[in-house]
């Protein structure tokens, strides 16, 4: 329809056309020792069928690499995130067994195979890009007798904050992102059970992007203020995603670090907000993210320019002055909006599943976070009600497991 799209379109091609090219169709082999023949009939049946293009459910990511797959991968329509307190007797070889349990349970899942005593292992057959990453918290690195990163710790108190401990911290962050929410939701709860016996659920969230479909690939998501959310990001596959992102160090290395904060935007207070002044409170338009500087969503914003009377076009309280990076103090976004049920009296109790990955935490984020605790207009709707850090190890080959570099 309008320009601003089309130039979100051209600038993300490349990436979502890539991700295509790695995933492909369902696997077939393997199948048959997984789930006995009616299944294997099934998939055979559906393989012969002269298709054009493959369904969405058939795509898949692969899940043994370098990097864990789930940061770099193009932002799939519903995301779930489980927050898991491991149980006091789970020691060294315990975490070991469950990251070989999970890691095995996740391989397969992804690439539209039944775990292992899957109890519906019909729904695994439409992986629908469904991905599956695991990431390591303060208490779980010390049960393993590891050291750092050094960021690996709750981050320091902002005045912004309200946080719920139902929705902070916790040892094991497990993070299953899908195109199709019955594949997610059959995939955690294979994870789950496989994990009980070492974990207990500390915190579940939910979220979600546009439907598989409902716009073309490679559009930034929007967020439920209605505001273009994403535009100014790494691009996965670039030389700048590789140095913001990934971790050089030590256990960590091809890894990274996770910041999960689910801040509430309260809509309630917004609709009292006219829409010069939700432009301004992100130094953006509503209409098609483009800077008020600018006309085009990717136009770079100038953060010189000013009015005819001398003010500054973009604020100084406006959003994305105060959190750009200086630097190499950079950031890679993949949030997902929620939306619950309402309490008391308000129509809506929703938010950003705000989740930031980069190499190093300290570094890169909280300088960032900080900025905006101090000021930025947008804090007037949004409070974080919780927050967690997480290390992400890098990804395994077939044969390995996830976590193997810290614990093996
Ligand atoms: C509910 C809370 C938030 C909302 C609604 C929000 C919304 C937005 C929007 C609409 C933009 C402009 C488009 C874009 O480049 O994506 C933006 C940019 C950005 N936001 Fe946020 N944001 C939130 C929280 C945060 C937090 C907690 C951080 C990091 C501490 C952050 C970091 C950034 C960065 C780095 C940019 C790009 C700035 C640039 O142009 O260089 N945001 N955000």
């Amino acid at each position: 329809m309008s320009a601003p799209l089309e130039g979100a379109r051209s600038r993300r091609a490349g990436s979502t056309r890539r991700q295509f090219l790695l995933g492909g169709a369902v696997a077939g082999v393997g199948a048959v020792a997984a789930v006995g023949v009616d299944l294997a009939l099934n998939r055979q049946e559906s393989a012969a069928k002269p298709v054009s293009a493959p369904m969405n459910g058939e795509l898949t990511v692969p899940f043994f690499g370098v990097h864990q797959a789930g940061v770099d991968t193009a932002a799939q329509a519903h995301g779930v995130f489980l927050g898991l307190d491991l149980r006091e007797d789970v020691d060294r070889d315990g975490l070991t067994r469950l990251m070989r349990i999970l890691t095995d349970d996740a391989a397969r899942l992804t690439q539209g195979l039944p775990a292992l005593a899957d109890s519906e292992p019909e729904l695994a057959l439409s992986p629908a890009r469904l991905t599956i990453t695991f990431g390591f918290g303060p208490g779980l690195v010390a049960r393993a007798a590891g050291a750092g990163p050094s960021w690996l710790a709750p981050l320091p108190a902002f005045r912004v904050d309200q946080l719920r401990p139902e929705f902070s911290d916790g040892d094991l962050l497990v993070q299953v992102a899908g195109d199709d929410p019955l594949t997610v939701a059959h995939a955690t709860r294979m994870l789950l059970k496989d994990a009980r016996g070492f974990a207990s659920i500390r915190w579940t969230q939910q979220g979600f992007r546009r439907a598989h479909g409902t716009e073309r690939p490679g559009t930034t998501m929007r967020n439920l203020f209605g505001q273009v959310d994403g535009t100014t990001n790494p691009e996965p596959g670039t030389e700048q995603f590789d140095e913001v992102v990934w971790s050089a160090d030590g256990w960590l290395a091809g890894g990274t670090g996770m910041v999960i904060r689910r801040i509430r935007m309260d809509l309630d207070k917004w609709d009292r907000l006219d829409r010069s002044g939700r432009d301004a409170s992100v130094g953006r338009t509503l209409a098609n993210g483009a800077p008020l500087t600018g006309t085009e969503e990717f136009d770079e914003p100038d953060f010189e320019a000013t009015t005819a009377i001398g003010f500054p076009v973009i604020a100084p309280f406006a959003h994305i002055r105060r959190a750009r990076g200086e630097g190499n103090e950079h950031i890679f976004r993949r949030a997902y909006n929620y939306d619950e049920r309402p309490l008391g009296t308000e129509v809506s109790e929703s938010g950003l599943i705000f989740v930031s990955f980069q190499a190093d935490v300290e570094r890169q984020f909280i300088p960032m976070q900080r900025r905006l605790d101090e000021l930025d207009l947008l804090n007037e709707w949004t409070v974080p009600i919780g927050s967690a850090v997480f290390a992400i190890p890098p990804g395994c080959a077939e044969g390995g497991f996830i976590g193997e570099t810290l614990l093996d």
